[in-house]
């Protein structure tokens, strides 16, 4: 079966992560999201998958390729300018010739497609929509549905006073290519705020897939931590590394220091050296050939790979990208790629550093 991924988002409120690495190739645990949402889509038979995108698009040809290693075929379908969910369907419309499922590519779930195929087949629906409850859907598309599980409203981003239901829009649809017809060639164009309410108001059979699957939107610091979290307490089944008991995973070759104490749960990547006397701390995830010095402490923070904490540094409730060196203490930061803090710094309050540079000794504190 087929399904066509929407990749085309810049990932702005993830930046300064994404400055140099779309999100959808940001890591997860150690492994690039899209490689786990691929992992979840070809468990239920998707295996031609088409990735919708425009922004960065080598960097994610260069991780991913044609998916044979994940078992899959990816094809690429990229946009020279933005063309909105709709359009970017649209554009790669000639790979799709029946029922076919379009993901929004930033949300890990592990919602039953078998279940939702089945059931959109039931109700000979055009389209069906996965739906997911939520506190307050003012920043997602709401969803008003009868009891057949007939859709009625679709309204993105509405206004509180026009919320009436708590169902938001999932971002896993299957549609039928027919609708297609009803979105111009190489215009602008969204499911959510044209095809959709569209469809809807010509009576087409648009119906809800309303679940309680896991379900998360990895797009702002706050979700990105979370859905570590979320993994390293084992909500998803996935795969973190090789496990060592007690909350802890590891990758080949890591080196960690007798005298070191690590409190899971906690996922280290390939070849990770943690020196004497450091502690880390979980939920805590350390890339692929960083190195934690001697009495540094690591909590609930991730890190991408070759980082370096210096000796005696503190990084607590971070993120920090490739190839930082961090030997000062770090509150709550987000540390874009390369990025060098010397010692006698301490970040705080959510700062987020650009990639490249490099804060000399002695220069910042927090009240
Ligand atoms: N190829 C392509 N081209 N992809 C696009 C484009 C485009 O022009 N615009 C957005 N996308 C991709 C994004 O990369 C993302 O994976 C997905 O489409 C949704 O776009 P977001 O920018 O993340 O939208 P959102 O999070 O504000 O809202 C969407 O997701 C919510 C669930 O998280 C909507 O679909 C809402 O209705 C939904 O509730
Ligand atoms: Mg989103």
């Amino acid at each position: 079966m087929k399904g066509v991924v929407l990749v085309g988002g810049e990932g702005t409120r993830l930046r300064p992560l994404t400055l140099h690495l779309p999100k959808p190739v940001v890591p997860i645990v150690n492994r690039p999201f899209l490689e786990r949402m691929v992992r979840w889509m070809s468990g239920y038979g998707v295996r031609e998958i088409i990735l919708a995108l425009g922004y960065l698009p080598d960097k994610i040809r260069e991780r991913l390729g044609d998916g044979g290693a994940l078992g899959v075929n990816l094809a690429y379908s990229v946009e020279e300018a933005p063309l909105g969910t709709a359009g970017a369907v649209k554009h790669a419309a000639g790979y799709l010739t029946d029922t076919c499922f379009v993901f929004n590519g930033d949300i890990l779930t592990d919602l039953d497609l078998a279940a939702m195929l089945a059931a959109h087949r039931r109700a000979q629906a055009v389209v069906s929509i996965a739906l997911t409850p939520v506190d307050d859907p003012t920043q997602y598309g709401v969803v008003e549905f009868d009891a057949e599980g007939r859709v009625q409203r679709f309204v993105e981003k509405p206004r509180p006073d026009e919320v009436r239901s708590h169902y938001i829009n999932a971002g896993t649809y299957l549609i039928e290519p027919a609708v297609l017809e009803r979105v111009p060639a190489g215009q602008y164009w969204m499911f959510e705020r044209q095809l959709f309410p569209e469809l809807v108001a010509a009576g087409e059979r648009v119906f809800a897939f309303p679940t309680d699957a896991y379900w998360i939107d990895i797009g702002t610091p706050e979700k990105y931590r979370q859905v570590h979290a979320d993994l390293l307490a084992g909500r998803l089944g996935d795969h973190l590394g090789n496990p060592h008991g007690d909350g802890l995973w590891a990758g080949d070759g890591c080196q960690i220091d007798p005298s070191a104490t690590l409190i899971g749960p906690v996922a280290l990547g390939d070849r990770v050296r943690i020196g004497p006397g450091a502690v880390v701390s979980g939920p805590t995830v350390i890339g692929a050939d960083s190195v934690i010095g001697a009495n540094a402490h690591v909590a609930e923070s991730i890190l991408w790979e070759r980082v370096q904490v210096g000796e005696g540094a503190i990084v607590s409730e971070c993120i920090i990208a490739n190839d930082c060196r961090v030997e000062c203490q770090a509150y709550r930061a987000i540390l874009g790629a390369r990025v060098v803090v010397e010692p006698g710094n301490r970040l705080d309050r959510g700062i987020r550093v650009w990639p490249e540079r490099v804060i000399p000794r002695d220069t910042l504190r927090f009240g």
